[in-house]
């Protein structure tokens, strides 16, 4: 039987995170560099040439291996807990294609977007499992639906989840999201470069999404402010990268950042990165996704990205991508 292989790519939020989670819109283009790949074979019955698995052949929980060496998981279902990230991804599969009794099969995993980075690795992950098992099962999932199904896994990442990585990272496509609405794909008349750069401190999402919410419940109207704030900066990007302006963006970067420090989701290597850009030279910069830690992204002109990537490694950065986005809604990997 054929192995089932999918992937996803990595995500950065250029606009919006956090407000995005109370209404307001964001943007969010993939990124390719970073991968989450599934691969779906059935195990072979013991004494069968090849590399036998000792499990159940019988179908069911205890016959379905979960594979995943970057964080040193090899299990059955069975032994996984149900509301861990992985377990809830096949058992959504399953649930969703009516699937009672799963056939003996092996999920493999594996990723090289950061964990805890602000770089959608959970839901690349997920992405990526939905799609390899739901063609293992002979149904290959819509878009939509594998979408929605990430969000789910989702609530186990981020606690309350926007649905803005889920989206990203299963369309591909650089997207204008907004809760409640359907996703809309960027168009991008002309391309832009972006550095990733990685502060090296890991922050789980989930965290940090639980203290703005804290924080909002304690002072809605000032909180609710700050993200309307943010979401005007949402829309005002939209408007240059779809006018082909994108270099007019680096201004509302640094706001979008002074607003998420406000709301105190930056962190001193993030801030300290976002200055080494601005003194570097780039065009605009700010910490991106969850935040208190993970990724910043800053805008730069062509000409001057080896600079500003070596004032960002001098800076601290444990590692910088750089990547093209544009055009025509593709996201093009340098
Ligand atoms: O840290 P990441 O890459 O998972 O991004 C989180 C983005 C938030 O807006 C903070 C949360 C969300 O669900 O939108």
């Amino acid at each position: 039987m054929p192995a089932f292989t999918a992937s996803a790519p990595g995500k950065i939020i250029l606009f919006g995170e956090h407000a995005v989670v109370y209404g307001q819109p964001a943007i969010a283009v993939p990124l390719s560099q970073v991968r989450a790949r599934a691969v779906v074979t059935a195990n072979l019955p013991a004494g069968q040439k090849g590399i036998a698995h000792p499990v159940s052949p019988q179908p069911g929980l205890s016959s379905v291996i979960v594979d995943a060496p970057d964080i040193s998981l090899r299990t059955t279902l069975a032994d996984l807990p149900a509301q861990h990230p992985l377990a809830r991804a096949v058992l959504l599969v399953f649930e969703a294609l009516g699937v009672s009794q799963p056939p003996s099969c092996s999920v493999r995993i594996r990723s090289t977007i950061p964990l805890a980075s602000g770089l959608g690795s959970g839901a690349a992950v997920s992405v990526a499992v939905i799609r390899a098992l739901s063609a293992f099962l002979g149904h290959p999932l819509p878009l939509e639906q594998v979408s929605a199904l990430a969000f789910e896994v989702e609530k186990i990442h981020h606690g309350t989840p926007s649905g803005i990585d889920n989206s990203v990272v299963t369309f591909n496509k650089p997207v204008y999201y907004q809760r409640g609405r359907p996703v809309e794909i960027l168009k991008l008349p002309a391309a832009f470069h972006i550095l990733v750069a990685n502060s090296g401190v890991p922050s789980p999402t989930a965290v940090v999404v639980g203290d703005v919410r804290r924080g909002w419940q304690a002072d809605p109207s000032g909180y609710e402010a700050q993200f309307a704030a943010i979401g005007d900066l949402s829309r005002q990007a939209r408007q240059l990268i779809e006018s082909g302006s994108p270099h007019s963006l680096g201004p509302l970067m640094f706001q979008n950042h002074a607003l998420l420090s406000q709301l105190d989701v930056s962190y001193p290597q993030l801030d300290a990165l976002v200055e080494a850009a601005r003194d570097s030279g780039a065009l605009g910069a700010k910490m991106s996704g969850g935040g208190r830690g993970g990724a910043m992204i800053a805008l730069v002109q062509e000409q001057n990205a080896a600079r500003v990537a070596a004032a960002l490694q001098e800076a601290g950065a444990a590692n910088v991508i750089r990547t093209k986005v544009g055009k025509s809604g593709k996201q093009v990997d340098k």
